[in-house]
């Protein structure tokens, strides 16, 4: 027997699309994907920030502080990074439907697994943004020190090295990772006016 038997999804009076017209923006998710040390929650942050200063509604929800908590009981073997993404994919829906515009900063290494939290939401509402920055640079960068450990065979399944990470096929963006920060930042507002997410009058 499904564990959603018997279950009736209830439709409330305060809807996304009243929430969206009293924030003055819709809901919508900025998934980041790359590998670690990309970027990723750098630019991730820096969006918060500008769409935040603008008087949006925004969160963030990012890697390694979603680990200590929501998915603090899943490693890096491929079931729980499935697990990690469905978890926080299920958070960004909730999120999306109280009218956010949620950053997300996770590597989500497998296709297949964010392809499947692309399916829960509608078109544009869901914008894949891959920061493409060479493993090399990532490797140099090492921010945290763990490349070295995972080359040092202190870290298992570190992905990159030896885990994989299979990239997007059709992002709403390729960002160039190895460009400023700004430069990026103006990609992803543009694109978010383009598909008027977010309306900024000049
Ligand atoms: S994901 O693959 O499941 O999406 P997630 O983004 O949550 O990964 O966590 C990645 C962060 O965990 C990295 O930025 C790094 O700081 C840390 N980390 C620890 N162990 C690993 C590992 N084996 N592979 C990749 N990242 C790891």
């Amino acid at each position: 027997m499904s564990s959603q038997e018997n279950i009736v999804w209830h439709q409330h009076t305060v809807t996304r699309q009243w929430r969206e017209q009293r924030n003055g923006h819709k809901g919508a998710v900025l998934w980041f994907t790359g590998l670690s040390g990309s970027g990723k929650s750098t630019l991730a942050g820096a969006v918060e920030a500008q769409l935040a200063a603008l008087g949006m509604q925004t969160y963030l929800l990012d890697g390694d502080n979603i680990r200590h908590g929501l998915c603090g009981d899943l490693g890096f073997n491929e079931p729980d990074r499935q697990e990690n993404i469905r978890r926080i994919g299920e958070v960004a829906k909730l999120m999306v439907d109280a009218g956010l515009i949620v950053a997300t900063a996770f590597i989500s290494p497998y296709q297949e697994d964010r392809q499947r939290v692309r399916a829960l939401f509608e078109p544009d509402q869901f914008y894949e943004l891959y920061v493409d920055t060479p493993i090399e640079i990532c490797e140099e960068r090492d921010p945290k020190g763990l490349y070295r450990q995972a080359r040092a065979g202190k870290i298992a399944h570190f992905t990159g090295i030896d885990a994989p990470y299979q990239p997007p096929e059709n992002p709403e963006l390729h960002l160039d990772g190895t460009r400023s920060i700004d430069d990026s930042l103006m990609q992803i507002i543009q694109l978010l006016q383009q598909k008027k997410t977010i309306s900024i009058a000049n």
